[in-house]
């Protein structure tokens, strides 16, 4: 829909329906139709999601459903996998789901042979990923490599650090992978202190190689081992992944050893192409086309089921019913899996970078609020930390809870306590327990108030068979396309990020201030001003 989606029939249907349903309670959904808990699950690949235990009935969900296809969702959906250019701002085609394509596939674009380019970035890097993991790329002196550094930062770290973490159970070729990201000396000198220049192999990650902290780390890290093996074992201690060959050659990285894509992957979306290459090196070309396979089932789920059976679409809807209606302001993701400590970082980018936004595509300004803001750590820490304010807390937070059925690896049942820790927090967030229910525990009544667990707050369960490449691919699939479904609803642009261009302008103006023996010059405001000042005199400047 072009204009205000809250100005639409569908939207005021919905207003209308949240009065009638805000003072309802999970209990009574569940007593009230017992059919519930097996009607509303989804299937998608080897996705299974439980949303019976969210504040809303069929008819919420219908309702939900009419504003998506008053939104134009369908048709919106078709339009990106189709590479029209619906990053308006940016005036480009937004085609992560093709880095997923199998070979066979047919996708022209703008003239462009989309499939094609794809195989045969993947086609480079699987060769290369061999050739280091058989120890036919060795080091300048002769020696394999041993760990391979990523230095990147947003999109360009997060989805491979996540993933890479997610899948070290199936790095099997022996080689580690770490990830630098941060301006902060802290980082690189961290993450170089125990290494072997002879055995170090750097992935300079970034879509525009402009990148202040990529630049730099990669400046630090090339004089590291300069210093050590001399300017000769550049060559073969450095690639590179990047859609600018230019400012690659720049640097000093031999094109040929050099990674491309394209202008229609955004950053948060490009760990499925040649940004994994950290990820392939370590777990193999094999399992990361597995981990493509996962992701394009999900595509291929997101776009032919119908809506009413469709994951992310239901998600999607879920978000905006909380956010929107009830006033969520934030949205906890809780995996139940060591595995995927980076995902809520990860999903961060990807949600909040992409939907956090105040005018819509047109440039005239959003009337309801946009972009959810995701949180989360893995289950058991959470409870033992945060989970208080989830179950007894004045907000509501809406939360996803994620788990796998069978572990990599299992002790003394472990494995079935975790599960069994997600399973009992979602139903005691659900179903709470009642003052009457404490009093009758013998709790004194002066007590009982404390002990309430007033219930009715929502939650997703996500239960897959096990963390797979396959079904890590699913997973982030299934986020990425929630994302699209908001946006779409929203009325906004998904795929730019204008907001964090001016802060980064200004720190490269700020930085000269800070060294400078001089008094401070134009400074932008009186604060900063006052802060420069003070920071010069910290460091006896
Ligand atoms: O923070 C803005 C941003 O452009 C992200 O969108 C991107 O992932 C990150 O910076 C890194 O950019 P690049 O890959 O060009 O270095």
């Amino acid at each position: 829909m072009n204009g205000d989606i809250t100005q639409s029939h569908e939207w005021a249907a919905l207003a209308k329906h949240y009065e009638e349903l805000k003072g309802r309670r999970l209990r009574e959904l569940f007593a009230e139709d017992p059919a519930r808990a097996e009607r509303m699950t989804v299937t998608a690949g080897d996705l299974y999601l439980d949303y019976a235990k969210h504040r809303a009935t069929q008819e919420t969900i219908d309702l939900l459903v009419s504003l998506a296809e008053r939104a134009g969702l369908r048709d919106r959906i078709e339009a990106m996998f189709r590479g029209e250019h619906i990053n308006v701002s940016e005036d480009r085609a937004v085609l992560h789901v093709a880095l997923r394509l199998p070979p066979d596939a047919e996708l022209v674009v703008d003239g462009q042979d989309v499939t094609a380019d794809v195989h045969a970035v993947l086609d480079r890097m699987s060769a290369f990923a061999d050739r280091v993991r058989s120890r036919d790329w060795t080091g300048a002196t002769g020696r394999p490599i041993e760990t391979v550094v990523n230095i990147g930062i947003g999109g360009s770290d997060l989805g491979p650090a996540m993933a890479y973490e997610a899948l070290r159970d199936y790095a099997d070729a022996g080689i580690k992978a770490r990830f630098v990201s941060n301006i902060d000396p802290a980082d690189i000198t961290g993450n170089l202190a125990d290494l072997d220049p002879a055995t170090t192999l750097f992935v300079v990650s970034s879509k525009t190689f402009t990148t202040l902290e990529t630049l730099t780390n990669a400046r630090v890290a090339r004089q590291w081992l300069v210093d050590a093996l001399g300017q000769d074992a550049v060559s073969r201690h450095f690639v590179a992944v990047s859609t600018n060959a230019g400012k690659v050659a720049e640097f000093g990285i031999d094109p040929d050893n050099m990674f491309g894509f394209w202008d229609w992957v955004g950053g948060r979306y490009s760990f499925d192409g040649a940004i994994g290459l950290s990820v392939m090196i370590a777990i193999g070309p094999e399992r990361f086309r597995e981990m493509l396979a996962g992701f394009h089932a999900m595509d291929q789920h997101f776009r032919t089921a119908p809506f009413q059976a469709n994951m992310p679409v239901l998600m999607g809807l879920l978000g905006i019913w909380y956010t929107d209606f009830f006033g969520a302001e934030t949205h906890a993701v809780l995996p139940y899996s060591q595995r995927l400590h980076r995902f809520p970082a990860y999903l961060q980018q990807l949600t909040m970078e992409s939907n956090g936004k105040s005018v819509r595509a047109d440039g005239t300004p959003v009337t309801a609020d946009t972009g959810e803001i995701f949180w989360g750590e893995p289950g058991t820490n959470g409870q033992h930390a945060f989970y208080q304010l989830l179950h007894q807390g004045t907000r509501l937070v809406p939360a996803d809870f994620i788990g796998f059925a069978e572990p990599f690896d299992d002790r003394a049942g472990m494995h079935d306590q975790l599960i069994a820790n997600l399973l009992a927090q979602t139903s005691a967030l659900a179903f709470g327990k009642t003052s009457e229910e404490i009093a009758a525990e013998g709790t004194p009544p002066e007590i009982v108030p404390h002990k309430v667990m007033p219930g009715n707050r929502p939650t997703s369960t996500i239960l897959a068979p096990k963390l797979t490449p396959s079904t890590l691919g699913q997973l982030v699939a299934l986020y990425e396309h929630i994302v699209f479904v908001e946006g779409t609803i929203w009325g906004i642009d998904s795929f730019d990020q204008w907001g964090v261009e001016l802060g980064k302008k200004m720190a490269l103006d700020l930085a000269p201030a800070l060294t400078s023996e001089d008094p401070p010059g134009d400074l932008p405001d009186a604060s900063t001003e006052r802060l420069v000042r003070k920071y010069r005199e910290l460091r006896g400047r």
